[in-house]
């Protein structure tokens, strides 16, 4: 580590262990729709920026995925908006927007210059603004988009758009309309059949469905007896919610014929061969990096390490081979 105390916060040794043009000699390429990833690895959207960019190997991973994007700006909910819970936190930042203009010009430039793909994960309050924001973006260089259909929706009662598979099928076929580039469709977990709505999404043209946001939760302080987040309610996130994703993830890859992006509390590589054999073909990175900023380098380097040593010649082989 630098001992520099005015240059930048640069982390020279780690750098150099979690060297990206490191060759492993693996395979480690993986197919979302006609989006070619050259491993499985991807950051959770709003739990990576591009100011990470100085502490990790942002290159190293499969591609980079934004904080989700309303048209037009938005300030996200008032403090406390994240609490640590045991094996988790629970966040309800509220996702403040910097508006489809202000993504343009300022933020996606700094995705961009990783080199990876990047994937612009979409919202709205309404359905009219998902469609408005896909509008907006289609002159933006993203490689996919990734509709979050977590958001609550004004029009649905202030319930996520995800909890109806009825309602993810309108917004994903207005998108699908909208775009030819690949298209994700990040779930909620907060529904009783997953397969239902992935299934909705895939007949509307998502090109993936992402499993699965955070689950719904809340803590209290007894002093004060109010709830620690501003907002009352927040999302559950981390370890404590592996087990949860992975079962959502195993019934949503049964369910559907296209790639399901396995998200919930991974920190290793161990976690991402659990997600591969649940169906997964890629995961995303979410809590882990709040603790570990080299999570998601480190998961990169073992990955092969650890696919070899499970008899796999590439991680693809793993994709959906849990004996059940
Ligand atoms: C602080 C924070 C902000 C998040 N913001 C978003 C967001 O803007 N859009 C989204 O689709 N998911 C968002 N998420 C959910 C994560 O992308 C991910 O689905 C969830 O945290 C589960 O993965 P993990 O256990 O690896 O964190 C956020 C999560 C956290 C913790």
């Amino acid at each position: 580590m630098t001992d520099d105390c005015d240059g930048p916060l640069v982390l020279d040794d780690r750098d150099r262990l979690f060297d990206a043009t490191v060759d492993t000699g693996m395979d480690l390429t993986v197919d979302i729709g006609r989006l070619t990833l050259a491993n499985p690895v991807m950051p959770a959207s709003g739990c990576f920026g591009p100011e990470l960019g100085g502490l990790m190997p942002v290159g190293s991973l499969g591609a980079v995925v934004t904080k989700t994007l309303f048209a037009d700006q938005r300030s996200g909910n008032p403090a406390h908006r994240l609490t640590e819970s045991a094996h988790g936190m629970l966040n309800s930042v509220g996702i403040p927007s910097p508006g489809t203009a202000g993504f343009k010009r300022d933020v996606l430039p700094a995705y961009r210059a990783f080199g990876v793909p990047v994937v612009a994960s979409v919202g709205g309050l309404t359905v009219d603004e998902y469609w408005r924001v896909v509008d907006e973006l289609a002159d933006a260089d993203a490689d996919a988009l990734e509709v979050n259909v977590s958001c609550p929706n004004l029009e649905h009662g202030g319930l996520a758009i995800g909890t109806d598979a009825a309602a993810v099928e309108r917004v994903v076929t207005g998108i699908a309309a909208r775009t030819s580039i690949p298209l994700l469709v990040k779930l909620t977990p907060n529904v009783t059949s997953i397969g239902d709505v992935a299934r909705a999404a895939e007949y509307a043209g998502a090109t993936a469905v992402t499993v699965c946001n955070t689950f719904p939760g809340m803590a209290i302080d007894i002093r004060s007896r109010r709830p620690v987040l501003g907002n009352g309610i927040g999302g559950l996130s981390g370890p404590a919610v592996k087990p949860l994703a992975l079962r959502l993830v195993w019934q949503a890859a049964s369910a559907v014929d296209i790639p399901v992006v396995g998200c919930g509390g991974i920190g290793t590589a161990r976690d991402v061969v659990e997600f591969l054999l649940a169906g997964a073909t890629a995961v995303q990175v979410g809590t882990a990096t709040f603790t570990h900023p080299y999570a998601m380098a480190e998961i990169v380097r073992d990955l092969p390490v650890l696919c070899a040593d499970l008899g796999a010649a590439r991680p693809n082989e793993l994709i959906g081979g849990l004996h059940s």
